[in-house]
């Protein structure tokens, strides 16, 4: 009985990860460059994704300052720390102090849309996305 319980569980639990991968956006527009992204080509393996590199960038460059209990005064920061909309107007707008202060800098802007895919792709509320193209 208890093991049935446990195999219906599990059944349950690989159900709800199946609807959430689902859910992730396949597209999105760009303001910069007033262009529709393609999130996603064929069979999902990291590297091959156009947001595969994005996500390079963010551990590299980002993370270098936004880990938990940084001594650089920078907030904490994953893709959940915003939602697909957010994340655009981070950079659409580079408002942070960061970006104007040169942290940005070394990222090319091939790179800068990737981060932008990989953050806008794995957001809070992902799911409330508006599919372009
Ligand atoms: C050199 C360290 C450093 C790097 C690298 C860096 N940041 Fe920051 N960032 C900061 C600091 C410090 C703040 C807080 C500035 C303030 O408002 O006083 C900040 C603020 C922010 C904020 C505003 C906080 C919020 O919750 O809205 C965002 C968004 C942000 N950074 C995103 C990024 C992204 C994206 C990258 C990578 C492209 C990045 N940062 C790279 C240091 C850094």
């Amino acid at each position: 009985m208890k093991r049935s319980c446990l195999m219906l569980a599990v059944i349950l639990m690989t159900g709800c990860f199946a609807l959430q991968a689902e859910a992730r956006p396949k597209t999105r527009y760009d303001e910069t460059t007033k262009t529709c992204r393609i999130l996603e080509t064929g069979p999902l393996e990291w590297d091959s994704q156009p947001w595969g590199e994005g996500g390079k960038v963010f551990k590299q460059v980002c993370k270098s300052c936004h880990t938990r209990n940084n001594d650089k005064g920078a907030p904490f920061l994953w893709t959940e720390s915003k939602t697909s909309n957010a994340w655009n107007r981070v950079f659409t707008q580079k408002y942070p102090k960061c970006a104007k202060d040169g942290a940005w800098d070394g990222i090319s802007p091939d790179q800068m849309l990737k981060l932008n895919d990989y953050l806008y792709r794995f957001a809070l509320n992902s799911e409330d996305f508006v599919d372009c193209g």
